[in-house]
């Protein structure tokens, strides 16, 4: 029997006790004093005064276990690895030990400690950069060939792998693009004034048959496999970060205090441990899971499309339960808009597996069985978290069994644009739903149909009422508008950076990240992708003005505005400009001009900051990026 999670992170914090930690509770999942950020993505969230200097209560030594969750990760749970809620394992030394006692306490724990086997652990560290003035990490990755030394392994240090990873090779050096950790993360996204450093991570390989088939089955087979490779063979299981820096206006210079921020995901360690990539078979996953199973009389892990479902499902009841535990409730606002998505997400997924009554609570219950011990909030709240959710349960169930009828009633042929508008609409259908329903019966969507009348109703709503619009399940949101002159800010970038032939194919906007279909045959580089972030980031912090005009079709042709556009409406036309000045697209006080109905902000400032989360192919010749405002 492999440890549990419970006893993982009790190991965890009693070794961190024993070299002179103080434990403390983990932090609410929402921020307290932190107005930029909805949620506690990471342990180091809380700890961020300290880190800058304001001494912490309990002394120079900290150690947690801190809830974390990531909305922008909502839509990639289903696979082996991916979920929106996890602990982060951590300890800080602000201004205390540094390099030295970290490494060597990391190999003890996870080597000695934990078990896990040396033969599968790898560590990547900074390679230097002479520009910004830090020099490679030579310490690190010499400290860390001494000790697989002394469990008899000859670890090579090398650098970064690109091409493939040689036998017996351990150690890499990786430039800042991978082993620099700050909050706004690469240097050149730091502000002035913000700490930062060169970051040693650890990586977990699982058995060689197990790996070589995560690789070989992934998107990624065609390329050399090496531990930053995102097929998922290697999963980085912790980050020591030696935060020893801050940013000034011409480079860096050293922190009076050098501190250490370590964060480990401790259910990665579980899954280390039972030498099994998927996170969804670690304990905390069982009762939950059996419960699934019964109430839908189907096995995890049979089938894929089950399965598939099955971690949607324990993912999002997970998260909502927690959420709800630290006063969340479902709602359209803010942070209450991703309880209710949760929820709602859960319940269509169950749908998939057959369950069509109400179920959610006895899931959460499980959950709170499974965490009252460490989380004793959830046990204290457990009334209000059951009878939340399961009220969340029956008022969506009800608009979508609604809605299901009047799908029925449409489906007797392929769905057009307006049926798939109405069913958004009236019954807060997102567009994905009615295509998997449309799906089942052998149907197709015109989804670009659908996307028009949303764009159109969008821009009748802002002037309607003063750039708030309705879409998705009934949460009109700031955000949408955020993500919506990203887009055109994306757009004009990636031409800048990949050519005038870029075109537009689709565009998707949430309110928690914005998706963007283009024409362009290859795979970006992260060089490419870092230039169209800094693009788009420096017409951020320019703060640009936005402008909207209603001008002819000819006119808005001869300015040069791109971008989508039906010529149904070729009377008047709306563009909008982004740039100090209107005119000709081309011009110099001029970032972008599109044809487009709105809405948008009014200045670019308030978008915050710009961020690439994924960049793939969707079919020959189509790239989609995700991105998210941070
Ligand atoms: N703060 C570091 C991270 O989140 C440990 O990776």
């Amino acid at each position: 029997m492999s440890l549990t999670v419970n006893e993982i992170r009790s190991k965890f914090l009693s070794y961190m006790k024993e070299k002179g930690h103080a434990v403390v509770p983990s932090a609410s999942l929402v921020p307290e004093n932190d107005p930029t950020t909805l949620f506690t993505g990471s342990g180091m969230q809380p700890m961020l005064p300290y880190l800058l200097g304001q001494p912490h209560p309990l002394g120079k030594r900290i150690a947690d276990s801190q809830k974390s969750f990531r909305s922008q990760d909502i839509e990639e749970v289903g696979d082996n690895r991916h979920t929106t809620f996890f602990e982060m394992l951590g300890n800080w030394s602000f201004g205390d030990y540094f390099k030295e006692e970290e490494i060597t306490w990391m190999w003890t724990f996870l080597i000695d400690e934990l078990g896990l086997e040396p033969q599968h652990f790898y560590v990547t560290c900074f390679a230097g950069n002479e520009l910004l003035g830090v020099p490679r990490d030579t310490f690190s990755a010499e400290l860390w060939q001494k000790l697989f030394a002394q469990r008899g392994i000859e670890a090579k240090i090398s650098e970064t792998p690109e091409a493939g990873m040689r036998e017996g090779e351990k150690i890499f050096y990786y430039s800042e693009k991978k082993n620099w950790w700050s909050r706004s993360g690469v240097p050149a996204n730091m502000p002035e004034g913000e700490p930062g450093g060169p970051d040693s991570e650890m990586f977990y390989d699982f058995d060689p048959d197990l790996s070589k088939k995560i690789h070989e089955t992934s998107a990624w087979a065609h390329e050399a496999c090496h531990v930053n490779c995102d097929c998922g063979r290697f999963l980085e299981i912790g980050n020591n970060v030696f935060m020893q820096y801050k940013k000034t206006a011409s480079g860096f210079e050293e922190l009076p205090q050098m501190n250490v921020d370590h964060g480990s995901g401790l259910e990665r360690y579980a899954a280390a441990l039972r030498n099994d990539s998927d996170i969804f078979n670690i304990d905390v996953f069982d009762e939950p899971k059996e419960i699934i199973e019964n109430l839908c009389d189907k096995k995890y892990g049979h089938e894929e499309t089950v399965t598939y479902a099955m971690r949607v499902v324990l993912d999002h009841i997970r998260s909502a339960t927690f959420l709800i535990g630290d006063g969340v409730m479902p709602g359209n606002k803010d942070q209450m808009y991703f309880v209710r998505r949760l929820i709602r997400r859960a319940v269509r997924f169950a749908r998939n597996l057959g369950i069509t009554a109400n179920f959610t609570k006895s899931v959460a219950a499980a959950f709170i069985d499974t965490y009252k011990e460490e989380y004793k909030n959830l046990e204290e709240k457990r009334e209000v978290i059951l009878s939340e959710m399961d009220k969340e349960e029956s008022k969506f169930r009800k608009t979508l069994e609604n809605g299901i009828k009047e799908f029925e009633k449409l489906a007797t042929g392929n769905i057009n644009g307006q049926d798939a508008f109405n069913l958004l609409q009236s019954f807060g259908f997102p567009i994905e739903l009615t295509e998997e329903l449309a799906k089942e019966k052998g149907l197709t969507v015109d989804s670009a149909e659908f996307e028009r009348l949303k764009e159109e109703h969008a821009e009748q709503s802002r002037t309607a009422s003063a750039g708030k619009f309705k879409g998705g399940l009934g949460g009109d949101s700031e955000m949408e508008v955020k993500y919506h002159t990203a887009t055109h800010l994306l757009h004009e970038a990636l031409r800048e950076v990949l050519g005038q032939s870029v075109q537009q194919k689709g565009s998707n906007i949430t309110p928690e990240r914005l998706r963007f279909d283009f024409a362009y045959g290859e795979k970006l580089t992260d060089e490419q992708k870092k230039q169209v972030e800094d693009i788009i980031n420096d017409v951020i912090a320019q703060d640009l003005p936005v402008t909207r005009e209603e001008v002819s079709y000819e006119e808005a042709r001869a300015r040069g505005a791109i971008g989508l556009f039906d010529d149904k409406y070729t009377d008047k036309v709306s563009i909008y400009t982004v740039g100090k000045e209107t005119g000709k697209r081309g011009e110099a006080n001029l970032f972008s001009l599109e044809f487009c109905g709105g809405p948008h902000v009014e200045h670019t400032g308030v978008l915050g900051h710009f961020k690439i989360a994924k960049e793939e192919a969707v079919s020959a010749g189509v790239r989609r990026i995700k991105a998210v405002l941070e």
